[in-house]
């Protein structure tokens, strides 16, 4: 943990945007005290979705996986803040909505592992891999 900023990439998957929970979720994250430094809605490609998840290739879950986060756009953003990752991924809560406790976005808007409403960078190196799928970097907005 460290006081200097840190960027994570967060997704608001297929069933966030159709159920219209972009905004509860966003302002959460601002409540927090993190700071939007890029947001777009947009429709994932296949071969998007293949980079992204590239390290679940061959896994059981994989084809649904893909099927789901193409299926309709998805909100990604970039948050910045001191221990970024893991406060989004705390705030997040456990995959499986099922372990997900109330207060955690999944425990709160999610039942099940296939629609669960939300993705965080797992660690700095991947969410550095991961925002470069989605922003330029003049798409990212540094500021205080
Ligand atoms: S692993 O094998 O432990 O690394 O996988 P895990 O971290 O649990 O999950 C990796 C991503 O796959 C999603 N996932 C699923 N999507 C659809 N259906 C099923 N059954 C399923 N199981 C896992 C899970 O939500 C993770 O996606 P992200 O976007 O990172 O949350």
């Amino acid at each position: 943990m460290s006081d200097i900023a840190q960027n994570t990439l967060v997704l608001l998957k297929p069933d966030a945007v159709q159920r219209k929970l972009c905004g509860e979720i966003i302002q959460r994250f601002e409540r927090k005290g993190l700071l939007l430094s890029a947001l777009k809605l947009l429709q994932l490609t296949p071969e998007m979705a293949a980079n992204h998840y590239a390290e679940h290739k061959g896994k059981p879950f994989y084809p649904a996986l893909v099927e789901f986060i193409t299926s309709s756009p998805v909100v990604a953003m970039v948050l910045t803040g001191c221990n970024a990752v893991k406060i989004v991924r705390t705030m997040m809560g456990p995959t499986n909505p099922v372990d997900a406790l109330p207060g955690t976005i999944r425990g709160d808007y999610a039942k099940v592992m296939s629609y669960n409403i939300v993705h965080g960078s797992d660690s700095a190196d991947s969410a550095a891999r991961e925002i470069a799928i989605y922003f330029t970097e003049q798409e990212i907005v540094q500021y205080h």
